[in-house]
């Protein structure tokens, strides 16, 4: 289906604000290239998106990189201590001017040489000194939002977008009542897999944990499933429950009461958040979508020490080998269905406790993805 023969106005048939009465998404809108597309510029060119960690934006002179729909971006820290983001694109010929992350006290463009200051001013052009009308303020960085939510950094493509602040609610304070640590964590692991799904699709799989008890036996080990909650709040969900052993099938561990819970978090568009039993630690789950029926997941474990311990080598373990490995293989065989001519929409499954067997917070997405769609028209 091309964009042209998309419904307009958009509304996604059978779709209702009641869980309880409510079709899942129709499967086209995980298949449909131009679907993809028009979620590139409904919801992730006007969404905050995790952009790197401030461990790696500490000090003057560092910066991270990042890509925002099909926007290069740059966020760096100034000589004022400032965090900027701007457009990753050297404003002479368009060369990308910055890659991964470390430090630049000058940002230097690789092609030719011209430099710019770490709050955006051009610095240098080689040759322009004699140029005539040459005005070294036409040619700043064009800036990006930039926020910081707990210690994670942030950047939104869109001015008019509301700060994240305003719209993430409680969710910091909630991430530090599960990690009080978590401003002394730094990086200490990172993990990366290709999934052959659409982004939302892998995002559904998170977001519900009805399936676990069917595919996750370790993990209902781990986490007292009758404990479990999820709860929506405007751009993000929780999804909590306390720990159920400490040696449990899935990784054993030692601590204090703190340590014996699980909390999760999802936060629109495509971050996901975790701390797991144990040791304090926090991870970073994107989900990021690099085609229409392509999703990276990343994983970035912040613990307290770069080196984790042997119990958290176990936790990364069960999370790498058991975890991902029982998820990926849901999400994939869920993306072959969706091609199926037998299938078009399903139901979500809720109850009333919002407990580990509802799907409410799956439909909470799916109705986040339709207002923005519905918001934001294709063309
Ligand atoms: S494109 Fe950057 S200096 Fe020419
Ligand atoms: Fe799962």
């Amino acid at each position: 289906m091309s964009v042209s023969t998309l419904p307009a106005p958009f509304k996604v048939e059978r779709f209702d604000t009641d869980p309880g009465r409510s079709y899942t998404l129709p499967s086209r809108l995980y298949t449909d290239p131009a679907v993809y597309a028009w979620e590139q510029r409904s919801i992730f060119a006007r969404s905050w998106t995790y952009a790197g960690h401030l461990g790696a934006l500490a000090e003057p002179s560092c910066y991270v990189t990042c890509s925002v729909a099909d926007q290069n971006i740059l966020v760096t820290r100034g000589k004022d201590d400032v965090l900027r983001g701007f457009h990753n694109v050297c404003q002479h010929r368009a060369h990308e001017l910055l890659k991964g992350s470390g430090r630049a006290k000058v940002i230097t463009c690789p092609y030719h040489a011209w430099s710019y200051h770490a709050d955006g001013r051009l610095r240098s052009a080689r040759g322009s000194e004699d140029m005539p009308g040459f005005d070294k303020g036409e040619f700043c960085l064009k800036p990006v939002r930039v926020e910081t939510l707990a210690n994670f950094v942030f950047v939104n493509l869109d001015p008019d977008a509301p700060p994240l602040a305003a719209q993430a609610g409680a969710l910091e304070q909630e991430i530090r009542a599960y990690c009080p640590e978590i401003d002394g964590l730094v990086l200490a692991r990172t993990l990366t897999y290709e999934v052959a799904g659409n982004w939302k699709n892998s995002i559904d799989n998170f977001l519900e944990c009805y399936h676990c008890h069917v595919a996750h036996s370790d993990f209902c080990d781990l986490v007292d499933m009758t404990s479990y909650r999820s709860v929506c709040h405007g751009i993000y969900s929780s999804h909590c429950g306390r720990a159920a052993r400490m040696e449990s099938k899935a990784y054993h561990y030692t601590g204090a009461t703190r340590a014996r819970q699980f909390g999760s978090w999802w936060l629109w568009p495509d971050l996901c958040i975790e701390v797991f039993p144990g040791a304090p630690n926090v991870n970073i789950f994107r989900h990021l979508p690099v085609g229409p029926e392509q999703t990276r997941h990343v994983f970035e474990f912040y613990m307290q020490s770069p080196t984790p311990t042997a119990e958290q080598d176990d936790a990364i373990r069960y999370i790498d080998e058991v975890l991902q490995a029982e998820d990926i293989a849901l999400v994939e065989s869920v993306q072959k269905g969706l091609h199926s001519r037998g299938y078009s929409q399903g139901r979500f499954i809720v109850d009333a406790a919002r407990s580990d067997m509802s799907e409410h917070a799956v439909h909470h997405f799916h109705g986040l993805v339709v207002d923005a769609m519905t918001r934001h028209p294709p063309g």
